[in-house]
């Protein structure tokens, strides 16, 4: 195991009801910009219970946070919070109004007066200033991290960035889960599971609990798909299917051990070229990212396949691939495409995915051997229709 620090300051609040203790959370005195998505919390009763929790509170309201959240819309947040003089960002909705919602906390913190897309392409946020959310959608983690991905429209591109502060605090109702559309639930099992390989399929051997724990999440993720999928799922499933989100991208399960991350940075260029929903596109690249990375991923496939989904039989290299496969029947199970072809992606977003690898030359992965030649093959091998 690696020498590592974890520190996780966010506090989780989890449960029906508990949006009604927003009040308490929030420090006296707060001038405070909700921010919020395209409407589907006026949908679900989410905005009533927020707005009953608000009463008293100094608010002003920002709707309008789109899916991938595009700079071009947070610009106008950062202007509304600099005009109210807001001092607290709270984020109602899902991981993309969280993650624009950092940016904005981001631009708001910046004293010198930086376009917030030099934030995120600088990478080098200064400080933000205090943030929390109501998460909607459990997928991306962001309610309990210091990540955020934001993109350009203007630029075509899908860029993270880490900030150096954790949402204050995070509350998730499972209620909140009943009103997600069948493509969104799905796209975020996607997302959930390949958070957790991209910190569990490296270099066997680096940390038992980190591995029995990833493989748990995994096996949650397993269990609970298809009463999420076919609409039937209890109480007890949606409660579990939140609490997985969140541990499965809030560091716990990166302590002391290496993490790969390729998969999300193709599946992010797909997204900036075609605005495929994020968990889609790891479906389909991560089955052959890791058909491609063979040789690297052997070990770490086995132990997958035997702990998660039972393979014991055939050779070293039989066993691997036969987990690659039955990950991608999950996927599939999900009803997602697992191929670009099945996607109707054209080739040409091929060619423009794999140049755009050329041209900053990124060595990706955990031990950086995922050259751009290697996403080429990456690309070719998630084209061909499976079925
Ligand atoms: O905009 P509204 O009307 O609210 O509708 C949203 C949106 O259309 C809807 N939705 C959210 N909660 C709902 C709901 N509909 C009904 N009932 C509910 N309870 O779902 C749609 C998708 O929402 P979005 O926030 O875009 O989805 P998600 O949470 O999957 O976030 C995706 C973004 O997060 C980034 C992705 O790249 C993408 O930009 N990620 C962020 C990460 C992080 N911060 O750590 C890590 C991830 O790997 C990921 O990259
Ligand atoms: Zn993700």
């Amino acid at each position: 195991m690696q020498n590592f620090t974890f520190c996780n300051p966010t506090k989780l609040i989890f449960g029906r009801g508990m949006i009604a203790s927003l009040a308490d959370e929030i420090p006296q005195g707060s001038r405070v910009l909700v921010t919020f998505g395209g409407g589907s919390v006026r949908r679900n009763g989410v905005y009533d219970q927020v707005s009953a929790a608000l009463t008293g509170i100094d608010h002003v309201e920002f709707w309008g946070i789109e899916s991938n959240p595009k700079v071009e819309t947070l610009r106008r947040a950062v202007e509304l919070g600099k005009r109210k003089k807001v001092n607290f960002i709270l984020a109602v909705g899902g991981g993309s109004v969280l993650d624009g919602s950092k940016l904005i906390a981001c631009a708001l913190f910046d004293r010198e007066t930086r376009d917030p897309w030099e934030i995120v392409r600088t990478r080098r946020p200064r400080g933000a200033i205090p943030y929390a959310s109501v998460m909607t959608l459990p997928a991306t983690g962001s309610e309990m991290n210091a990540y955020s991905v934001v993109s350009s429209l203007e630029l075509e591109e899908k860029l993270s960035f880490t900030l150096p502060d954790f949402p204050r605090f995070s509350i998730l109702d499972p209620d909140c889960c009943r009103s997600l559309p069948p493509a969104q639930v799905a796209a975020s099992l996607a997302d959930i599971t390949a958070h957790v390989l991209e910190q569990y399929m490296t270099s066997p051997g680096q940390s038992r609990p980190m591995d029995r724990w990833a493989e748990g999440l995994l096996l949650t993720v397993i269990d609970i798909a298809p009463m999420l999928v076919e609409g039937r799922a209890d109480d007890a499933a949606l409660a579990d299917y939140m609490l997985t989100a969140t541990l499965a991208l809030n560091n716990m399960i990166a302590m002391g051990v290496s993490e790969d991350w390729a998969t999300h940075s193709i599946g992010h260029e797909l997204t900036a070229f075609t605005g495929m929903a994020h968990g889609a596109t790891l479906a389909i690249f991560y089955p052959a990212l890791l058909r491609v990375m063979i040789d690297e991923k052997e070990a770490k496939l086995v132990q997958f396949g035997e702990r998660v989904f039972g393979i014991t039989e055939g050779t070293t290299r039989e066993r691997a691939l036969a987990a690659v496969g039955r990950l991608e029947d999950f996927f599939a199970s999900l009803g997602l495409p697992t191929r670009l072809a099945e996607a109707g992606i054209g080739e040409e977003v091929d060619r423009r995915i794999a140049e755009r690898f050329r041209e900053r030359g990124w060595k990706l992965g955990e031990n950086r051997t995922i050259l751009p030649d290697d996403v080429a093959r990456i690309l070719a091998a998630a084209r061909p229709a499976k079925h």
